[in-house]
């Protein structure tokens, strides 16, 4: 092809090509306000719902395609499969429930607020009907089912796990205790209740806390630790299987201080684990603590014993010590025994 005959096929593109899209946008100022816009990006939510989108930035959702933590996991996402849930597309394409697909684009948008948000229709998914607000969101039970969740966070079955609690049963849902009820104020400073979307979890130590009623006494010559699930409406701890919470404890008599010694670890073991979690588990038991369940430990208090103290804490991964950063304390009691 001479070069002036390819110059004039490329005229002729471009101009079919501006001719469509001018045609094609005329015709979508006739569709209602919904579909008028196509959403893509966090980023156009942002322009009107500045707070809610600082609270989503910096979440664990934000941050989920950039997280070192998973990087270094994925090696660097070469593992394609991680990114199904970690850059994912919408939920309501592959449908509320089942496993989404990857996506290519926005890439330090994770969990986005498309991902949740958009419509197959590409309207956006909400509580109510509002055809009057410029971002005209639509009502879907879908959306605000558990099954929303579901989608990513049955792997390790945490949704599993909240069904068959009692508060699935009281009509609670995962958004109840990690989405809860902020005040906004609307551009003409008035007020509304909407949900926090910062989804507070095991990296917070507030959360973690609420999670566990941790409870030391001494019964005759022995030490009775008990943990009870007072606030976890899932397992505890809950999801990745690195996740483990560690009861333990010492005496100091009158020859010193023992170490500091295992009383019960709470854990899913990895799939090809042998080593049981506790000693007089089954190998692969898992010794994670349900929904309102108590978990009681007896530990024989040695003679001469003049104080007991006891600790509960939370590890993200099984391998480090008290000393980590990836270690935080939950709660400690002392007992004087004399
Ligand atoms: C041009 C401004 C604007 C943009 C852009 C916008 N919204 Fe909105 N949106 C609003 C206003 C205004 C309300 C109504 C708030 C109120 O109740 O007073 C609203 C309400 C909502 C609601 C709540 C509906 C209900 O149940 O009451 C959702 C959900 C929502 N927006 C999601 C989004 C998402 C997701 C995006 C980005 C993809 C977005 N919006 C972009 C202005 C906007
Ligand atoms: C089915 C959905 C899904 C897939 C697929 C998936 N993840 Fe995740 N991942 C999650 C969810 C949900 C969480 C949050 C729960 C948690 O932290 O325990 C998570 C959390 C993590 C975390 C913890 C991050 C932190 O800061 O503590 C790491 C690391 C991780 N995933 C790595 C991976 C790797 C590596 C792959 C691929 C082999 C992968 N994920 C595939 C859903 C998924
Ligand atoms: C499209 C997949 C997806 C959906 C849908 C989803 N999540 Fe997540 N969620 C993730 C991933 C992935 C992570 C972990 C990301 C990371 O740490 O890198 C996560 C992390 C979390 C965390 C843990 C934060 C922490 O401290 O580690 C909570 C809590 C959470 N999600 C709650 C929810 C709730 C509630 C819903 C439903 C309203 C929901 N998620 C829907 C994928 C999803
Ligand atoms: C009654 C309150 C409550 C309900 C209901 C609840 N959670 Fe949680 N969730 C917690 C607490 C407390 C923690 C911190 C303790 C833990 O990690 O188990 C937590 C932790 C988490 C984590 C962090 C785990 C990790 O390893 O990163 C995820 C993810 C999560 N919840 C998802 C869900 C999902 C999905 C649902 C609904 C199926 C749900 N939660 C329902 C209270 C709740
Ligand atoms: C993991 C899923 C998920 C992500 C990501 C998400 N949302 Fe939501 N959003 C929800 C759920 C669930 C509700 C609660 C609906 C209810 O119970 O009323 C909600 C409620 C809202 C509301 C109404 C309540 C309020 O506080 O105003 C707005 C507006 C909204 N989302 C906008 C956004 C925007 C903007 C983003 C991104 C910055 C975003 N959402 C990201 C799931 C999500």
């Amino acid at each position: 092809m001479s070069f002036p005959v390819r110059l004039g096929l490329v005229l002729v593109i471009v101009a079919a090509i501006g001719g469509a899209i001018a045609f094609l946008g005329r015709g979508r100022q006739q569709t209602p306000a919904s579909a008028r816009i196509r959403w893509e990006s966090s980023q156009q939510c942002r322009e009107c719902h500045r707070a809610l989108y600082d609270e989503w930035l910096g979440s664990h959702h934000q941050i989920a395609f950039t997280n070192p933590e998973v990087r270094q996991l994925s090696d660097d996402f070469r593992k394609e499969e991680c990114m199904d849930c970690h850059l994912p597309r919408p939920l309501a394409v592959t449908g509320f429930g089942k496993r989404t697909l990857p996506r290519r684009t926005h890439f330090d948008e994770g969990v986005s607020c498309i991902t949740c948000h958009l419509g197959k229709d590409g309207s956006i998914l909400a509580r109510n009907d509002r055809p009057e607000v410029p971002c005209a969101p639509r009502q879907s039970s879908e959306f605000l089912a558990v099954d929303a969740c579901a989608s990513c966070h049955n792997q390790h079955g945490t949704t599993d796990q909240f069904r068959a609690s009692h508060y699935n049963q009281q009509g609670t849902t995962c958004a109840s205790c990690h989405m809860p009820e902020v005040e906004r104020v609307r551009n003409d400073a008035s007020k509304r209740m909407g949900r926090g979307h910062e989804w507070r979890g095991c990296h917070d130590v507030d959360t973690l806390k609420s999670a566990g009623r941790f409870e030391v006494r001494r019964d005759g010559d022995e030490l009775v630790l008990a943990l009870t699930n007072v606030g976890a409406g899932h397992n505890f701890p809950t999801e990745e299987r690195h996740r483990a919470v560690d009861m333990m404890y010492r005496f100091t008599g009158k020859d010193g201080t023992t170490a500091w010694t295992r009383a019960y670890r709470f854990r899913q073991p990895y799939r090809d684990e042998q080593e049981p979690v506790n000693p007089g588990n089954e190998s692969g038991e898992n010794t994670q603590l349900p929904a309102g369940a108590t978990k009681t430990v007896r530990v024989a208090i040695p003679p001469g014993a003049t104080l007991a103290e006891a600790r509960l804490w939370y590890r993200l991964t099984p391998f480090v010590g008290d000393d980590s950063p990836q270690s935080t304390l939950l709660d400690e009691h002392t007992l004087e025994l004399q």
